[in-house]
């Protein structure tokens, strides 16, 4: 009898044949893939009795709400050495997909400590450099979750060259996708030059480690004693050697971190950051910037107050804020629009420029310049840090590298003189003749070759001498007409190097007009992409 498909009884049987078939089929798919997101319970409660997440935990917490699209679960490696193949273990120890955060698409890998230390062998990588390849493609962030003992040792070299492949990509997608490295546990070895290839690196305190050679080797070859942590934690890479830009208290607190850092961002090297519009109006009054003028000009404070009085809302997202804290650097959003803050912090060796403070501010001016996000520098400067270690630490290198970034920069650039803008480092910080577009100076700017001590010094040594008793009254006059002509914005003013001297209650209002005027600002500098940054 034929069905309601008009089918005979024959192919009726033929299709419930068929049919049981399919939904063994199905419980036998569902069942691989149940096993392969279960994991192993004794390694991951081992994972946990570290206090870390695991790593599909993490993927859930970082992003939006059931938003992760999850490829090549069930990749396994070849391997078949050294016991590897009894472990053939789907997924080879990293998890990868797309997610979305705050609504926007990202690229999102994940290693799993608890399949094979998270060690990455060539399967690993190639869904690693797979991932990497689409959101090249698709122009979208990507972000490494790493928690892995390094190169896996039974796949020899191969393991090696799978690193190969991941650096190899995180080059050629440099400053054309954000990429940000999460580090959640080891990371050792050669592997950290993936996460140093990036663009921000976070880590977790007592959790996250990354070094070049773990305390054994370092004890056997220099023969100094040093723990995880000391060597390569959390503190000593966000103070001491500035790989680390942000470090946080928890996996949660870091994975709220990464979400606001990706407020700032465009999704790739072609769009700009979204426009946040808020209540706080353009016309908001800075009379903070009053108590700027006031100030003794040897007072120090804390360029973070400035900032934030400028920034909508009050708000500032600082980067590397525990490193080379004579340069402050961070987003914010002024009239809506995201804009980089590059700014000499007095309260730490006066704000003067050194080898690390140069690196900090040139990098950071390098991805804005990437991403087109707009610079706001705020100078307070009396100059690059003296001393016989700098120079012998190459400060004259390290020094050019924020000349070269802040000229090959094409962002719309606007420069407020806070205080003290003296000698190379006024040239330096955003000056006019590196192409600064607006170059504004409170009347408290003091823009000089250098301070009025040291010049009079050098102008009248012979004068001073010669005065005898009067030497010091002498000083005292010569120096106060170097500081009527030159301890004042407008000598420059007068040259042009400045466009405006503005009223300090006005700066907010004034920079977001120079913005807005720029809005429409296009690169027009011939090979863009070229040159040879001093490194
Ligand atoms: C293969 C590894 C592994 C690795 C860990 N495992 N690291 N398997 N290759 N590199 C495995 C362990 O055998 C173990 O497997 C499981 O992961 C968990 O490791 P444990 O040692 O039990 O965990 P823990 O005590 O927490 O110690 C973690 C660790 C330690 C500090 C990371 O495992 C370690 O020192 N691993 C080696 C680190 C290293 O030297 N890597 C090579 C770096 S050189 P079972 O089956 O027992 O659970 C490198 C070069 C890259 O990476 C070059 C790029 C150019």
């Amino acid at each position: 009898m034929m069905d309601m498909l008009g089918r005979p009884e024959k192919d009726q049987e033929q299709d419930k044949k068929r049919s049981r078939e399919t939904s063994q089929n199905i419980v036998k798919f569902r069942k691989i893939y149940e096993d392969t997101r279960k994991g192993d319970a004794a390694k991951i409660k081992a994972q946990k009795e570290k206090g870390k997440f695991t790593a599909r935990e993490r993927i859930n917490y970082l992003v939006d709400e059931d938003s992760f699209f999850e490829i090549k679960t069930l990749v396994e490696s070849n391997c078949t050495d050294f016991g590897v193949k009894d472990k053939h273990i789907k997924g080879d120890g990293v998890i990868t997909g797309f997610a979305k955060i705050a609504g926007r698409e990202v690229a999102i890998f994940s290693q799993d400590f608890t399949q094979l230390g998270g060690s990455l062998g060539m399967a690993h990588a190639k869904k690693i450099a797979h991932l990497m390849d689409m959101a090249l493609e698709a122009k979208i962030p990507v972000i490494g979750l790493l928690d892995s003992g390094g190169a896996r040792i039974q796949e020899g070299v191969e393991s090696l060259d799978g690193y190969g492949e991941i650096f190899y990509r995180n080059v050629k997608a440099s400053g054309v996708i954000p990429q940000i490295s999460v580090i959640l546990g080891p990371c050792a070895g050669g592997a950290v030059y993936s996460p140093a290839l990036t663009d921000f690196i976070f880590m977790v305190e007592g959790i996250s480690y990354m070094f070049v050679t773990g305390p054994s080797v370092v004890k056997s070859a220099t023969g100094e004693e040093v723990d995880f942590d000391t060597l390569g934690g959390s503190q000593a890479h966000s103070e001491k050697s500035g790989v680390c830009h942000f470090v946080a208290k928890s996996e949660q607190d870091c994975f709220r971190q990464v979400r606001e850092l990706l407020e700032y961002l465009p999704q790739n090297c072609l769009e700009k950051p979204a426009l946040t519009i808020t209540e706080d109006t353009a016309d908001r009054k800075t009379k903070v910037l009053e108590s700027i003028c006031e100030m003794d000009p040897k007072k120090a404070y804390r360029v973070q107050h400035v900032i934030w009085r400028l920034a909508d809302n009050y708000e500032f997202f600082e980067v590397q804020q525990n490193y080379a804290k004579n340069i402050t650097i961070g987003f914010m959003r002024m009239g809506g629009e995201v804009v980089g803050v590059v700014a000499n912090n007095s309260a730490y060796l006066g704000g003067a420029l050194d080898i690390n403070a140069s690196d900090k501010a040139a990098r950071f001016v390098r991805f804005l310049n990437d991403f087109n996000i707009p610079i706001l520098t705020l100078v307070d400067i009396g100059g690059y840090l003296p001393g016989v270690e700098q120079e012998h630490g190459g400060i004259i290198r390290h020094g050019a590298k924020l000349l070269y970034a802040y000229s090959e920069a094409t962002v719309p650039k606007v420069t407020l003189v806070l205080r003290k803008a003296y000698g190379g480092a006024y040239i330096a910080m955003s000056s006019k003749y590196l192409r600064g577009d607006f170059n504004f100076a409170l009347p408290s700017a003091e823009i000089a070759v250098m301070g009025p001590g040291g010049a009079v010094e050098i102008l009248y040594s012979k004068e001073i001498k010669a005065a005898g008793d009067k030497a010091a009254e002498l000083k005292e006059k010569l120096t106060k007409e170097y500081k009527d002509k030159f301890a004042s914005p407008y000598q420059t003013a007068s040259t042009g190097s400045i466009d405006e001297v503005i009223e300090p209650a006005q700066a907010r209002e004034k920079i977001i007009r120079a913005f807005r005027i720029l809005k429409t600002k296009r690169d027009a500098r011939e090979n863009p992409k070229k040159g040879n940054i001093p490194l």
